[in-house]
């Protein structure tokens, strides 16, 4: 089976990937991590996304769809993938279909986290991630089981991501609602988007999107 997560900056993408991936072996694809991955690492492709990820802005549909493409063929996601935070444009959604039929492979679901803006903000600001692993915390939503330990690698260093303050948020957030909203109408269109309420505690979130993925939730419903 292959899902978009799609959604808004903190919507809960990353934290909904991370518990579907594991549970269905589904290959998690996330665009935001890979290109932290490429920063960190130095890259060309890192120092080139760096400032525009740093301003909040999007990184160009080229570097993207290039990304993805490879990604797609790899053995891992022959059982299934869940894209994180790709397609943000129309242009990568254009390119992501015509990925899918080279490859023969169909999107089975698109589900929209619904969040509203003033929770999202809150949610990105108290972010952190273990340093190690990676597993993502909140400071008030979701704190590690014991204090300042890692509840799945237990190490003791946590880091926060360079574009978590309010003012990047805000341009986020713009980006989102300028160039990724509109794809919704699109994929409305092609009767694979489901949208489910964001706004519920992670668990209850998780729950929905087991629902759909298990044929019972709205979709199949219809
Ligand atoms: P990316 O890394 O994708 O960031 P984003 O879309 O802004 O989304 P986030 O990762 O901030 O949020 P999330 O939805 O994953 O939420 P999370 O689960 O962490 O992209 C970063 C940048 O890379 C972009 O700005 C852009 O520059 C570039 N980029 C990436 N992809 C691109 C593309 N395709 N094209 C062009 N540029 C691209 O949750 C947030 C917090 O809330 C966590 O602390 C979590 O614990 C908590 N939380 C989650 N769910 C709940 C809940 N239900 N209740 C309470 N708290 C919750
Ligand atoms: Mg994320
Ligand atoms: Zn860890």
């Amino acid at each position: 089976m292959n899902l978009i997560l799609f959604g808004p900056p903190g919507a809960g993408k990353g934290t909904q990937a991370d518990f579907i991936s594991k549970k269905y072996g589904f290959a998690k694809l996330s665009t935001g991590d890979m290109l932290r991955a490429a920063v960190k690492s130095g890259s060309p492709l890192g120092k080139q996304a760096q400032d525009v990820m740093a301003k909040g802005q999007l990184v160009s549909d080229e570097i993207m769809i290039n990304l993805i493409r490879e990604r797609i063929r790899e053995d891992d996601c022959q059982k299934g993938f869940i894209l994180d935070g790709f397609p943000r444009t129309v242009a990568q959604a254009e390119a992501l279909d015509q990925m899918l039929i080279t490859e023969k492979k169909r999107l089975d679901y698109v589900i929209e986290l619904q969040v509203d803006d003033t929770e999202l903000t809150q949610r990105i600001t108290g972010r952190f991630s273990c340093a190690k692993c990676g597993t993502g915390y909140h400071d008030s939503f979701k704190r590690p089981m014991k204090e300042e330990v890692c509840d799945s690698c237990g190490s003791t260093e946590f880091s926060r991501r360079e574009d978590d303050n309010v003012s990047t948020v805000t341009k986020r957030l713009e980006a989102y609602h300028q160039q990724t909203a509109p794809l919704l109408p699109y994929y409305d269109k092609e009767n694979i988007l489901v949208s489910i309420d964001g706004m519920a505690d992670i668990v209850e979130v998780t729950r929905q999107i087991e629902e759909i993925i298990g044929g019972t939730g709205k979709l199949a419903a219809q």
